[in-house]
């Protein structure tokens, strides 16, 4: 269904926006839908379910009712008021979500009503370099995001989903999923045979350990606990160490690569990590620079990286373009995504709580609408 306004009309224009709105809401099937909205609290914000409009669409823009939504370690962060970007004030939470569209406008080229889309964590990343336009539109901050029953796009903002995938599944790639991608086959060249360490058990470290495994690699990956590990050794992990009981865990990976150290490192830990993951690094290795689970600080030895003719480079998720590729490659070895738990809509600040007691494996997910 293309919804659109023909110049050449000679009914009055109030009429006929009366008449869109009619057909639209008539197509939609409501005038009115529910959203999560970002509340000020103290220094941070609150979830807050608000009953909103439909939102009309105009030229170029597209409808999508969402199916689910994710949440990463970022929301978290949004919440406490501690993720930097400005003020996120009325703002729909969550960068992840998946769903159908259901209304495009004018001009809409690369999608039509019923086909199955994720957004993209930066609303205007298409291809090419970051910048700083693209880091400026990261959802579910500064921007609106995706945990609203309806939410609004432009074409270069959603991405079509694999087919093998359910609405649930595909809503954890967009953040956690882009970013791990981008770190192995981006920023790095992940050959099968390699070494690739993941540091707990989070959204991007059990992306990083599924596509490494897809890609005929060895994965290593730390856990402050022994039941998580085993889970991860049959998602394909060829080493785990478990890093509160072997607190020096950069020897165990020098054990487990008999010395040669690894290839690539997804560096999630930030200032506990950094440090321990320079140590773990092999010769031309590469150090994808990605978060700050317990703060970001610590030090990269420069002579420590340049001795071995190692690398390290920032990530921040990634384009369009990136999720892309990545969908080919997920597609192709029929990935699905590790998904912890699923949330009703009604239960999204127990959602959150659930990932701040950091008790889940892989991804949280919401499900929106029924
Ligand atoms: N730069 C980017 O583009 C980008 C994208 C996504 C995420 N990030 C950042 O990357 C980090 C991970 O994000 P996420 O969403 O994957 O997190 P997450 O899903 O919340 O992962 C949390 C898990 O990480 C592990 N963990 C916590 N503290 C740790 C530490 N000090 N050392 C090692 N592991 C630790 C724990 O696993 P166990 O229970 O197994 O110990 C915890 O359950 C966050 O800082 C996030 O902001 C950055």
């Amino acid at each position: 269904m293309t919804i659109s306004t023909h110049k050449h009309h000679r009914l009055p224009h109030t009429f006929l926006l009366a008449l869109f709105s009619l057909y639209a809401s008539l197509a939609i099937g409501a005038d009115t839908m529910q959203q999560y909205q970002l509340v000020k609290k103290d220094s941070g914000y609150v979830l807050q379910l608000a009953t909103v409009p439909v939102p009309a669409i105009t030229a170029g823009q597209i409808l999508v009712k969402v199916h689910a939504a994710s949440l990463n370690r970022r929301d978290v962060f949004v919440l406490q008021g501690s993720y930097p970007g400005g003020d996120a004030s009325g703002n729909v939470p969550l960068s992840d979500g998946a769903g159908e569209v259901i209304a495009v406008g004018k001009d809409v080229q690369a999608f039509k009503v019923g086909d199955r889309v994720a957004g993209t964590f930066f609303a205007l990343w298409r291809d090419g370099k970051f910048s700083p336009a693209a880091l400026a539109s990261a959802r579910g901050g500064s921007v609106s995001g995706m945990l609203a029953e309806m939410v609004v796009a432009t074409e270069d903002s959603l991405v079509r989903i694999p087919d093998h995938l359910t609405y649930e599944e595909a809503s954890t790639l967009p953040c956690a999923g882009v970013t791990a991608w981008n770190a192995l086959f981006k920023a790095a060249h992940l050959q099968a045979g390699e070494y690739v360490l993941l540091e707990g058990t989070g959204g991007v470290s059990i992306f990083g350990l599924q596509f490494a495994a897809a890609a005929g690699a060895k994965p290593i990956i730390t856990s402050s606990s022994d039941d998580k590990l085993a889970k991860t050794r049959e998602l394909g992990a060829v080493g785990t160490i478990n890093y509160k009981t072997k607190p020096d865990w950069e020897k165990e990976v020098m054990t487990l690569t008999n010395n040669a150290g690894v290839d690539h490192v997804l560096e999630v830990g930030g200032q506990d990590t950094i440090g321990k993951a320079a140590a773990s690094i092999a010769f031309g290795g590469h150090i994808a620079l990605i978060g700050g689970l317990s703060g970001f600080g610590g030090n990269l030895p420069a002579l420590g990286l340049m001795g071995r003719g190692a690398s390290a480079s920032g990530i921040y998720v990634g384009s369009k373009a990136d999720f892309e590729a990545m969908n080919v490659f997920i597609d192709k070895h029929k990935i699905k995504p590790v998904i912890d738990r699923v949330f009703p809509f009604a239960e999204a600040p127990a959602a959150l709580k659930y990932m701040e007691e950091s008790g889940f494996i892989g991804k949280i997910v919401i499900k929106v609408g029924s």
